[in-house]
This record gives C-alpha cells, structure tokens and sequence, in this order.
C-alpha cells in the first residue's frame, strides 16, 4: 500500500514545474492509499510539504505546480503506523531536515531502532515506523559513511518490507532507492528517469521499465541508473529493462466518470487478449498439475473468488480435487506440504503480501508454484516456477472487475485442457467449451448493452438498504461472494453471500419484509433447488432480484426482479454474470454520493500483512 514516485530530470526537463510532474503521478498512484500526501523537491533548497488528504483536496494547499527543482519525490499514504494526519505523512525527515524519505511497507523492528536512535539524541516528530529510516542514515552517515553505505547498512538492519526512496542534500542529483518485498520499479526516460511503486506513474514519459528485485539498492540521477544487490554488490541491469505495451490512455479515465466503470465496460476487450494470448503455458500448466500430489490455490479477496471457480471447474472437468484458502491462513497446511505439491497462486497486482509469503513458504517447502497475475515480472510471476498472465490491462480501480473475469478464463481454460489430458473430457466437449469461451466477450459486451440501465435502477433501489444476501448454488456461490464484496467495499453496504441452501442454516433468520436477496442461478443440476429457496425467501417477505437463464420461466415468474442472463454453461456463465453485480455495486455506491474508486480504508495492493 502507499504509492511513491521519484523524478530525476535536472533543470528544464519538462515544460511544466517538477512538482505538476509528482502531482500527475501520485494521481495515478492513489489507488494505493489516499489518506495523506506529501512531496519534497530539491532545487535551490529542499522543499518538503505534505498534508492529510485526497490529492484533489489538498494539491491547492501543497502548491505543487509552484515548486520546481532538479529532482523530487511524491508520497500517497494508505496508514499503517500512526493515524492518517499532517505529521504521520510522508516524506519523512531526519533531525536536520537534509535527509527526507518515502517509504511502502511496514519496519518491524521500528520501535527497538527509535528507542536507540531516541538515546543517540535523535528528535522524532511522527508516529510512523518510516521515521526511523531518515534517522538511522543520518546517524550512519554521522560516523563518516556515504548515503549509499548508510542505505545499505540501514537496509541491513531493518526488519520487514519496503520500497525507500531518500534525498539527500549532500547528493542532490541523486534519488537513492531500496527494495524488499515492496515494489518499486524504475522508468529509463530520455534524459530523466524516475522510479515508483507502480508503472502508470510514469508512462505518459516512458515505457522503458526495471523491475527491481528484492534486496536491491541505488540510485537514480537524470542520466544514471545504479543498481546494487545489498550482498551481493553491483547489478548490471542493462538486460533487464523491458518495453511495456500499456499505453497511457489506458491508465486514464477515457471518459468515464470513475476508472471503475471503464474497467466493467472494457471486460470484453481484456477478455478477448486474454482468451487471444493463450498459450502453452496452459498446457505446461495442466501437466504440472496432473504431476502433483495434493493442489492448493491460493489468493485473498476478489482473486480467492476466482480460485474458487477454478477449484469448481477442476473438479468438475477433470476430476482433479484443489484446495483453495485464504492466503493469509497459509500456514494451516504448511506441515503437510512437499516437493510432490503444487500451488497456484492468483493475484491480479503479483504483489498481494499474503499471497507472496504463501508462495514463498510452500516454496520454502519444496513445492512447485503456478501464478496467475495480471502485472508482469511482478513479485508473486516471479517467485514462481510458472507465471501465467491475464491480459487486463492496468487496472485503477480499488474494486477489482476486469482482473477478476480474466483470472475466471484463464482458470477455465486451465481446467479445460487438464480435463482434456485427463481423459474427463472429449476432444469435442473441450473444443466445446473452449469455443464457449472465445465467446464470451461478446456475450459481455451485449449483457452491459442490454442490463446497465436496469443495473442503474437496482443501484438506485438499493441506495437506502443496509443489508442484503447473495445466494446461488454450485459454481454460482463463488461469483455470489464476489458479488457481495463488490457491493460491501464500494457502497458500505453490508452484503453476504451463501450457498442457497446454507440460508436456511441462520441467515433467513435475518429474513423481513423488503430484505433484497439476489439469486444467480445457472444452467445446471441446482435449478429446481433455486426454485425452491426463492419460494422460502418470497414466504418470509424478501425482495427477489434475480439472474436466471432466460428460458427459465418458472424462476422468472416467482422473482420481484428477474434480469434474463443468455444460453450459457454455468462455466462461461460464471463470467457473464458478475457483470451485471458489479454495474449494480457501481451504480448504488455512486447513487449514495461515494466515490467507487477510492472505497475509504482499502487501498488497491496489500502489501502489508
Ligand atoms: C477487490 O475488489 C479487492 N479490492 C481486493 O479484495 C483484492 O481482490 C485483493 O486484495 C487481492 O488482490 P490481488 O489480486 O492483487 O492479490
């Protein structure tokens, strides 16, 4: 969490001031925090302001487009370590006010290193874990070391993860850098570089991207990229910088009122590259897993709902039992796990903490590793033995939608070809699904055509409710949850999913008049059970939203508000209809004065445990 960008371009690099150029970067890194923002420039002196806030709320204040220099950096803060006020934001300065710094991630240890730097005689002024970093180079460097050898000892002694970014008087061409577990990635412009937490930062200047890998240090000036391994000393880079086929207008609004709905409204796209862009990795995939003794999927959120349509179709397809968890719960199965294992590890950002530490204990273990990620070279594609990448494009909104329909193919695919090599499928029920499936995008493009006005009047219907249940059956109950959450985190309306017939276990006791429930029933073996629970919900005076099959008359007739969804298997449909839940959650958190794209207290990547 927490976005940061640092720019060294010298003088007259851009024809706008150097903090316009922070400015318009940290806007394309909120989505990684938005409690508070700061910058610090260095030009003639060291400027550093910063302030509790949305950007837009606070850019006035700051005076960005007022300060210029020859190299700076800009924080966006998701809170971890002190509340989200002027003070606890970032940058952060030692007691000299020569040294700022940025950081994401979370110092461990910072309560042992405050209490011996307090002792040295260092005055802090925050609440933050960061605080410590600035102190700690400025005491190193007070026994005669350079900011380089001060950083390198300073990430030495820190405990836990982060992505640093230093200015230094002393040096003040430099942006000096650290990397563990926190991404941080450098941008190689022509005559400026700059370095962030995050690739659309920067890519309205350059798409010439470094990955760097954890345990990595150094610095950038406006003409020099320096790279050293903290143990291992210097790291040539020079092959390893990678041209990014993002084009900026893909990380910009395009219209839309909110990055939210130009991320539902551009699936059919995301899904057609990803379908296009299938490749063997698939296969080598579907073989790794027949060669495995026990499969585990792990994932948090929105991506865990994907698992659990790929632990679905596995099973069903290709008779091949998975275990999904909760990535942060990772350690239940730890003793039980081999070299003879595998892990498929989802996560739209490849940076999700919880999902890493899963890869690298099941690693640690001897296990082998699949990612399905959306980032390439991300942290999680690049810890595994096999990376598989949807073909989103990047994704702003907090609210994952675009990420998670192509985590659904890719999933699908997977389970199709495995149940192909398996023998559980014929050649003509895969070519089947797989042509099923090439369908899909349209199939999306015409749901959002025919139901987003409906979506709209749901969102409005929905504006004064408190509570609602989402209830399905089979395949159903994963795209349910993730239906539910969509609502929870953008409108702040409390929203559960179940398997239909777990209701009747508790949660029809919360059943009155007026209660909206929405059913999602597919083409499959749990119809007539569907019936049967919306009967037991109209009883008891729910309000029935429904999507069902639309020759399925018999439910349509029973439901207050049926949305007829196409001839579909429920594999392809698991797709389809989280469409529509999403532009419902869109339109009733819009409908309540919110903003979809910023939900308070989430932020778009969790790098924290
Ligand atoms: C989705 O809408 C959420 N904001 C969140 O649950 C997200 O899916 C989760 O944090 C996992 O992220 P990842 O896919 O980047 O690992």
């Amino acid at each position: 969490m927490c976005g940061i960008i640092g720019v060294a371009c010298g003088r007259g690099a851009f024809s706008k001031p150097l903090g316009s150029i922070i400015k318009e970067a940290l806007k394309q890194l909120e989505y990684r925090g938005y409690d508070s923002v700061g910058y610090a420039v260095i030009g003639e002196s060291l400027i550093l302001r910063k302030a509790a806030g949305k950007l837009d709320d606070v850019a006035g204040k700051l005076n960005f487009e007022g300060v210029d220099g020859f190299v700076g950096m800009g924080h966006t803060r998701w809170a971890t370590h002190g509340s989200p006020n002027d003070i606890n934001a970032h940058p952060h300065s030692d007691c000299t006010g020569r040294i700022v710094v940025a950081h994401n991630g979370i110092v461990q240890n910072y309560l042992e290193l405050k209490e011996w730097l307090i002792k040295k005689g260092h005055i802090f002024r925050s609440e933050t874990d960061t605080e410590v970093i600035p102190h700690l180079i400025e005491e190193l460097k007070s026994r005669g070391m350079t900011t380089l050898d001060a950083l390198r000892r300073t990430v030495k002694t820190l405990r836990g993860t982060f992505a640093i970014l230093v200015l230094d008087l002393d040096e003040p061409n430099k942006i000096f850098f650290a990397r563990y577990v926190s991404p941080l990635i450098i941008g190689v412009g022509e005559g400026v570089n700059f370095i962030a937490s995050d690739i659309p930062a920067f890519l309205k200047h350059t798409n010439r991207v470094l990955v760097l890998k954890d345990g990595e240090l150094g610095y950038v000036s406006q003409k020099t990229v320096y790279v050293e391994h903290v143990e291992r000393g210097v790291v040539d880079v020079s092959r390893r910088i990678r041209i990014i086929d993002w084009t900026p207008s893909m990380a910009m609004k395009g219209g839309y009122p909110h990055f939210m709905l130009k991320e539902i409204h551009e699936q059919p796209m995301a899904l057609r590259t990803t379908i296009n862009g299938f490749d063997e990795s698939l296969d080598k995939a579907a073989e790794m897993i027949m060669e495995a003794n026990n499969v585990f999927i792990a994932a948090c959120g929105t991506s865990y709902h994907a698992a659990l349509v790929g632990e679905y179709a596995l099973a069903k397809l290709a008779g091949r039992l998975a275990h999904p968890f909760i990535a942060s719960e990772y350690t239940k199965y730890l003793n039980a796990i081999d070299e003879n294992d595998l892990l498929i590890a989802v996560s739209q950002s490849g940076e999700t903490i919880d999902t890493l530490m899963a890869v690298r204990k099941f690693k640690g273990r001897g296990a082998r590793v699949i990612a399905v990620s959306n980032v390439v070279d991300s942290a999680i594609p690049r810890d595994s033995d096999l990376p598989i990448y949807t073909k989103a494009g990047p994704e702003i909104g907090v609210a994952a939608t675009k990420t998670f329909t192509t985590q659904v193919a890719v999933l699908l695919e997977l389970s199709y070809r495995l149940g192909l090599k398996t023998g559980r499928l014929t050649k003509s029920e895969y070519l089947d699904l797989h042509r099923e499936l090439t369908m899909v995008p349209k199939v999306v493009s015409s749901v959002i055509r025919r139901y987003e006005g409906h979506c709209k009047e749901l969102g409005r219907r929905l504006k004064p409710i408190t509570s609602m249940y989402y209830l399905s059956r089979g395949v159903g109950v994963p795209v349910a949850m993730e239906g539910a959450l969509k609502l929870k985190e953008i409108s702040y309306i409390h929203a559960e999913a179940y398997p239909a017939g777990e209701s009747k276990h508790g949660p029809i006791a919360l059943i009155e008049r007026g209660f909206p429930t929405m059913f999602l029933a597919f083409r499959d073996e749990y119809m007539e059970a569907i019936l049967g629970n919306v009967m037991e919900m109209k009883a008891r005076g729910a309000y029935t939203i429904g999507l069902v099959p639309e020759d399925s008359s018999k439910l349509i007739e029973k439901l207050d508000y049926p949305l007829k969804m196409p001839y579909l298997t429920p594999y392809a449909a698991s797709i389809v209809y989280v469409v529509p839940l999403q532009l419902i959650a869109y339109y009733a958190s819009v409908e309540r004065g919110l903003d979809p794209d910023k939900p308070r207290n989430l932020a778009k990547t969790v790098t924290v445990e």
